[in-house]
């Protein structure tokens, strides 16, 4: 039976919006020693902040545990963030450090996350409940990138999505619209077509054996000129879907030269608006143009969906026909990022 929905409604359709997973922040370079800044994502309010000494970047929940100030007012002194009201002073894991003019103070603390410096992104693990956690699994390393063989090559930030972080992994498997919505050949970075081409997908999913948290999207799409296959244009793609969507990154393998390694991060700052980024990495032997090119023309791909994304809702028990992906087999893997775990809270939440 089909329900008619108001787009009011959108958001009723989807699953909770914040689910289990390494967050993209913000970018490093963005944030200078002693410098805080106030963040509303994934349904909090945060405070972080990057010390002096240390050079450490913390994130804490960002109201004060005295009087409720915003601590993002506050300023950064040695390695502490000092609240802009009383100035009590607080480390980067989130302990009551001092209080001015007494010597002995209680045992306070504000909420301190999981953070990781990964790739000039700062990464931050956030749990369903909305709780701190030991996060269960690692950001993955790039021997590639940490011994110099792989070179940063640029960054770019559309505008928010308005969607729910959900629908990327769902599109991944959603083999159907590729030929509707990514079958022609557009320009690089714009939605303007090239007559004449069209593009074929030959498309896989499938899990990692080894680690739960982590999915394939396989795809190698190649080009058709007037009907025919142009054979020197493949390209091997493989999408690495790591958790529920918001940390996702491609390798295009381009034979002859090397490889293309791109992130593409989500982080969710209302259940259905993302803020998306993209940061990209290649072999130096690699020409730019080509890292140009090929990012562009993945970048005029994700905009064919958008409309689509910003205007669909979720359906639960979608009909589905044999020329679907494994829509199930996705479903019943992604559900452990939207389930909350038991597991042993971090130390320094017990105040
Ligand atoms: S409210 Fe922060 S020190 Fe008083
Ligand atoms: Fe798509």
């Amino acid at each position: 039976m089909t329900t008619e929905l108001s787009p009011s409604n959108r958001e009723t359709t989807y699953p909770s919006a914040y689910p289990s997973g390494w967050y993209h922040l913000l970018d490093l370079d963005a944030l200078a020693p002693g410098q805080v800044k106030h963040l509303e994502v994934l349904g909090k309010q945060l405070v972080v902040f990057r010390g002096r000494d240390s050079g450490k970047v913390s994130v804490l929940d960002a109201h004060c545990p005295h009087q409720g100030a915003d601590l993002s007012g506050g300023k950064v002194k040695g390695d502490c963030l000092h609240c802009p009201f009383h100035d009590w002073s607080f480390a980067g894991d989130g302990r009551l450090a001092a209080i001015p003019g007494l010597d002995k103070i209680p045992r306070a603390r504000v909420r301190s996350y999981p953070v990781r410096e990964y790739y000039g992104m700062l990464w931050m693990y956030h749990d369903i409940s909305g709780d701190v956690v030991t996060p269960p699994y690692e950001p993955q390393a790039h021997p590639e990138i940490d011994n110099g063989e792989m070179v940063y090559r640029g960054q770019y930030t559309p505008r928010d999505v308005n969607m729910h972080i959900c629908e990327f992994i769902e599109n991944s498997v959603d083999f159907q619209h590729f030929a509707v919505l990514h079958g022609h050949l557009t320009i690089p970075w714009t939605q303007i077509r090239v007559p004449g081409f069209r593009v074929r997908h030959q498309a896989g999913w499938e899990l990692d054996p080894q680690r739960p948290h982590v999915a394939y999207f396989l795809n190698d799409p190649y080009l058709i000129f007037r009907g025919r296959h142009l054979h020197k244009t493949g390209l091997h793609a493989k999408i690495t879907l790591f958790g529920p969507g918001s940390t996702v990154w491609f390798r295009f393998q381009l034979p002859d030269l090397g490889d293309i390694l791109m992130f593409q991060t989500h982080l969710p700052t209302a259940p259905l608006n993302q803020r998306v980024k993209f940061r990209y990495y290649s072999h130096r032997k690699v020409p730019r143009a080509l890292v140009w090119y090929v990012v562009g023309h993945w970048i005029s791909q994700w905009r064919a969906d958008l409309e689509i994304w910003e205007n669909k809702v979720m359906r639960k028990r979608p009909v589905l026909v044999s020329l679907d992906g494994p829509v199930h087999k996705m479903r019943r893997w992604v559900k452990q990022f939207y389930e909350p775990k038991p597991r042993v809270h971090l130390e320094v939440q017990r105040s």
